[in-house]
């Protein structure tokens, strides 16, 4: 296989090219997403283009790169298995007219009054478990007031709905106690928020609203599109073929999204229970959490597995490993891996001939054994016919020297 792999000196960890860097940039920095990647990546991959291109992005999350694609004028379409984050890409990519934005203020204003004068029957709180650690009881009466306020004055659907709610997730988050400050999320448990009802967390909201409403000042001119659905089929989903795929797929470190996003996924009505919770972490690729976790001790590799020496030694590494999750694990690793090949044959059908695929990933490690994801995605990439595969190191990803974030780029040439 030829590949070129690119020294890797002087790797800073640069939190430029982290979620960090969107969080103050309009749309890009709505709500925060600890796996988004940063925008600043994504321009330095898109923004050169002189000529209108049609990007795909099969892993959208919360649409960092069908917002830029839109931004630069291009045509775009991205998928994502979670509901909710379609939901906010949907958002974030969607025109406002200046009267939307005017019928959102006053939305405001008038959910606050309703609120304030405790004019509306509060929705029940969601049924996420125990909520009392997530917020305080004033918190929690606030927000199921504000959010049955914000149902009764906008309509369905409306512009104003959405804005509304994008600035709600804010909120919901800056009066929770949960501190996103670590992929894992933790607790505050010293200080539970205690605010005057009215006037803090009613300021918050606002606040939260201008900085939602700014950020949808400002349209972008491309077309993008957003498909619920799952990137090992994309031609299933998306319509015409693309010449550039810039993306950022589910790294293989065990890391579940609905985990980090269950409050946001909870307070709308996209998760009901535990259960969908875990069942949407095994549809998802990588996903590890409560059923997802279970169900990996008995799953086998498929017919058609990707066959790799590079991988089969990492497994029986991680298998063999003096740990009594060492099998569980090497299957998570195994499943990883064979999903991400069956996305990358289910993605050919959907490039044009030339088209270049950018994937940011990173490698990961599994007690001592070091898996060099950018490797096996080159690896897969050569089997399937691509050329021009480069493995370009980005940035470190935390103190431990050998994690490390890569470009995989490579070119699609044809059948
Ligand atoms: C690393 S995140 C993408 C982050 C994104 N680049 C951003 O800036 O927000 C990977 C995403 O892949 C999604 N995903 C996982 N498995 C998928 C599948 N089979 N099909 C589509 N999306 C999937 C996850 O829900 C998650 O949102």
């Amino acid at each position: 296989m030829s590949i070129a792999l690119h020294p890797k000196p002087l790797l800073r960890q640069r939190s430029d090219y982290t979620y960090r860097f969107n969080t103050k940039t309009g749309r890009h920095g709505w709500l925060r997403l600890t796996p988004a990647y940063s925008l600043k990546i994504v321009e330095e991959l898109i923004a050169h283009h002189a000529h209108m291109q049609r990007i795909f992005d099969p892993f959208c999350g919360t649409g960092t790169t069908a917002l830029s694609a839109s931004y630069h004028g291009h045509e775009s379409a991205t998928i994502d298995v979670n509901p909710f984050l379609v939901w906010l890409a949907q958002a974030k990519i969607a025109h406002y007219s200046p009267e939307d934005l005017a019928a959102t203020s006053s939305a405001c204003a008038v959910s606050l009054d309703l609120v304030k004068r405790m004019a509306v029957a509060p929705v029940s709180p969601p049924p996420i478990y125990n909520i009392e650690r997530w917020w305080a009881p004033e918190a929690l009466e606030f927000l199921c007031l504000l959010k049955a306020a914000i149902l009764q004055v906008t309509r369905d659907c409306s512009p104003e709905r959405t804005l509304l709610t994008v600035a709600f997730c804010r909120s919901l988050i800056d009066l929770s106690n949960a501190a996103f400050n670590h992929q894992s999320m933790s607790f505050r448990i010293d200080n539970q928020l205690s605010m005057a009802f009215d006037n803090d967390m009613a300021r918050i909201f606002a606040e939260d609203v201008q900085f939602v409403l700014h950020g949808a000042a400002e349209n972008p001119s491309g077309v993008g599109q957003v498909f619920l659905g799952d990137s090992r089929n994309p031609a299933d989903i998306t319509e015409g073929q693309f010449n550039l795929v810039v993306t950022s797929p589910p790294y293989a470190n065990r890391m579940s999204y609905v985990r980090e996003l269950r409050p946001y996924m909870y307070w709308l009505g996209f998760l009901k229970n535990g259960r969908d919770a875990g069942e949407l972490d095994w549809a998802a690729i990588g996903g590890t959490w409560g059923v997802a976790t279970s169900r990996l001790t008995d799953w086998r590799r498929p017919i058609g597995h990707f066959d790799s020496m590079l991988l089969n030694e990492a497994l029986d590494r991680i298998a063999l490993a003096n740990n009594k999750n060492g099998f569980v694990l090497a299957n998570y690793v195994a499943k990883y891996f064979d999903d991400m090949w069956a996305h990358f044959q289910g993605l050919i059908p959907v490039l044009m001939p030339g088209a270049a695929v950018h994937y940011i990933v990173g490698n990961s490690t599994f007690y001592d054994t070091l898996v060099s994801t950018e490797l096996l995605y080159a690896e897969m990439l050569t089997m399937l016919g691509f050329d021009a595969i480069e493995c370009r190191p980005i940035r470190k990803r935390n103190s431990k020297r050998e994690l490390v974030e890569f470009d995989v780029t490579a070119r699609w040439l044809s059948d």
